[in-house]
């Protein structure tokens, strides 16, 4: 503690000398504590998000997540399959790493909410023959969204057995066997049984624009498939079609691969270079803490997945004016893939996430391992970031290990940085910020965002999550077959969760919701009896946001934090100018919920 104080103050010190390796720690332990803050703020953008407590989530039934609070360019008021099983499979292995039991809370309300949700039928099929579960979103209430979209996307049900098997696992592990057989394995049989009769078929991509073959989508039934015959085997059941399909779906995998980066699309016929952040997020599912730097898995530490992320990460470099003077060796700004014209094409938080949480997840594999061996596929993404690297295997402990391993970390954070800059001083992180100039673009409060902050985060901070047997299943067929197993569908009926202990919430995040019909000029309050609410003192009002107002919809609503048990009375009023119009008699009384959750929200419509 002291050694580092006194190396910070010499770093001061010597800024003006410019010592390029003590300004290195200085950004570092500033950019730590960037991270530290922000991780509450994405914490809480995601919960924010959640129905139907989360404070911006009017509207969204219990476990729905909303992909982002905005109703208008763009209208992300909808709960998509894929960016909730990415943020729940977040919010699984940060509720295992912390035990905070609001977040078990939020899981379970999921999982149950997706086990009505996989019956419902929407224009992608229906449930009888699994088709439905291909549709990629859902209208907040857990209703079929019946617009036009890319459809059906196949990642979707892969993603989402991954977040509940790893939730299972938790429960088998911590004395709740019978939920993870009862609730969680129903719900992700049925994922299990469309990824292996779906997985050879065609589907739009995770940017929902392209029909074809998806890396993204093959690399997540690939994992799905292989943990669902182990997850399948630990409730004492099976699940021959996940065997029959896995070593097919893991040749597919292969064939991305051009021997150079991963062509991202394939079966396809679009004027694209294939270099797309689509396999680098991949990276994120393909990473198995236990697994060495196999290619055939594409392992975040494989000489392939190296060389795709420098691939991938170059062709930014010179088509956003933010990334231009940034050295080779210094991480950029990353949006989805060149071409990209969605919002005139820029980076985006998550995609610039993920290509510093590649890097920190093939550093604890190289850790582990004890080594790194750096091949002629992996030369030129080492000699970008270390100018003297070349072919051979580095033990650790020797002095070419430490100075590579100390550009890879050096060269991550600088992803990290990136997002930093762009961020704005609230902390929220929305879809994309501008190419130009960095200023926060499309979807406000994108809750895929935060949860890439976090798991880039936790990897930054080598708490890795399980394995998902990758180890064990790196053996390509010799030829690959167009294959497909057929099986069949049930609903998963049983959200009779167990008790589970929990902490009961000391400070909550309340949310009024209020509706009521305003003219422009107007403006509505919330007052009550407790200081947090101005003491019945109208000038010290809580202010509510119009941002969701419809005419069919005239919502008004905010938030406060107060304590938990905290009881007392309130109001809303209306200001005009000076004038200020209470509504109609009585006060409203009210309790803050004292339970494991730490949000609540009260639904009122204007008395008058
Ligand atoms: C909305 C999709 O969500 C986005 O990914 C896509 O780029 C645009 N539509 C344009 O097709
Ligand atoms: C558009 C993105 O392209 C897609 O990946 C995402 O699922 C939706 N927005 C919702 O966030």
């Amino acid at each position: 503690m002291l050694l580092q104080k006194s190396l910070l103050v010499a770093t001061l010190v010597s800024f003006v000398h410019c010592i390029p390796a003590a300004s290195a720690l200085y950004k570092r332990a500033a950019l730590d504590d960037w991270i530290a803050n922000e991780t509450s703020t994405a914490l809480a953008g995601i919960l924010a998000n959640a129905g139907y407590n989360g404070a911006k989530a009017y509207g969204a039934n219990q476990g729905l997540l909303l992909a982002s609070p905005s109703t208008t360019n763009p209208d992300y008021f909808f709960t998509w399959t894929r960016d909730s099983a990415l943020v729940f499979k977040s919010l699984v292995d940060r509720f295992i790493a912390t035990g905070d039991s609001n977040l078990q809370v939020e899981i379970n309300d999921y999982i149950s909410a997706q086990a009505k949700l996989q019956t419902v039928s929407n224009p992608s099929g229906s449930f009888s023959d699994g088709s439905g579960l291909g549709e990629p979103k859902y209208e907040p209430d857990g209703t079929a969204f019946t617009g036009d979209w890319g459809r059906p996307q196949r990642d979707g049900p892969a993603l989402r057995a991954t977040a509940l098997i790893a939730y299972g696992r938790w429960l088998q592990s911590n004395g709740y066997s019978d939920a993870a057989t009862n609730i969680v394995w129903p719900i992700v049989k049925n994922d299990l049984t469309y990824v292996a009769q779906y997985w050879n078929q065609t589907g739009f991509d995770l940017w929902e624009e392209v029909k074809g073959s998806s890396f993204f989508t093959t690399a997540a039934q690939h994992r799905a498939l292989v943990e669902g015959s182990a997850f399948a085997a630990s409730v004492g059941s099976s699940c021959a079609s996940c065997d029959s399909q896995a070593p097919q779906a893991l040749c597919l995998l292969q064939q991305y691969w051009n021997g150079q980066y991963i062509v991202s699309n394939i079966n396809v016929n679009i004027a694209r270079t294939g270099k797309d952040a689509n396999s680098i997020l991949s990276s994120l599912h393909t990473f198995d803490p236990s697994a060495g730097c196999d290619d055939t898995t594409f392992q975040p530490c494989s000489p392939r997945m190296l060389a795709n992320h420098k691939a991938v990460t170059d062709s930014f470099r010179s088509v956003y004016s933010i990334n231009s003077g940034i050295a080779a060796s210094t991480g950029v700004a990353v949006g989805r893939y060149s071409e990209d014209v969605y919002y005139n094409g820029n980076p985006w938080y998550l995609a610039t996430l993920a290509a510093a949480e590649q890097l920190y997840s093939a550093l604890y594999q190289y850790n582990k391992a004890g080594s790194i061996t750096i091949t002629s596929t992996s030369l030129s993404f080492w000699k970008a970031i270390y100018s003297s690297a070349a072919t051979g295997t580095y033990a650790s402990g020797s002095s070419t290990y430490s100075a590579l391993t100390s550009a890879m970390k050096t060269y991550a954070d600088g992803y990290v940085a990136i997002v930093e800059k762009y961020t704005p001083s609230n902390g929220g992180l929305a879809e994309q910020f501008d190419r130009n100039n960095g200023a926060p673009l499309s979807a406000v409060d994108l809750t895929w965002s935060y949860a890439a902050f976090l798991t880039m985060s936790a990897a930054r901070s080598n708490s890795v999550p399980a394995s998902w047997g990758a180890a064990s299943a790196n053996k390509v067929p010799s030829a690959c077959a167009a294959s497909s197993a057929t099986g069949s569908y049930t609903a998963a009926t049983n959200t009779n969760w167990p008790s589970f202990p929990c902490t009961i919430a000391t400070s909550v995040q309340q949310t009024f919701n209020v509706l009521t019909t305003t003219v422009p000029g107007q403006d509505i309050y919330v007052v009550g009896s407790i200081s947090a609410l101005g003491s019945w003192d109208t000038a010290k009002a809580i202010k509510l946001d119009a941002g969701r107002y419809r005419s069919d919809l005239p919502l008004w609503y905010g938030s406060v934090t107060l304590s938990a048990g905290t009881a007392f009375e309130y109001k809303y009023i209306r200001k005009e100018g000076s004038s200020v119009t209470w509504e109609s008699d009585p006060n409203r009384s009210y309790t803050v919920p004292k339970t494991c959750r730490t949000s609540a929200a009260a639904r009122d419509s204007w008395q008058g």
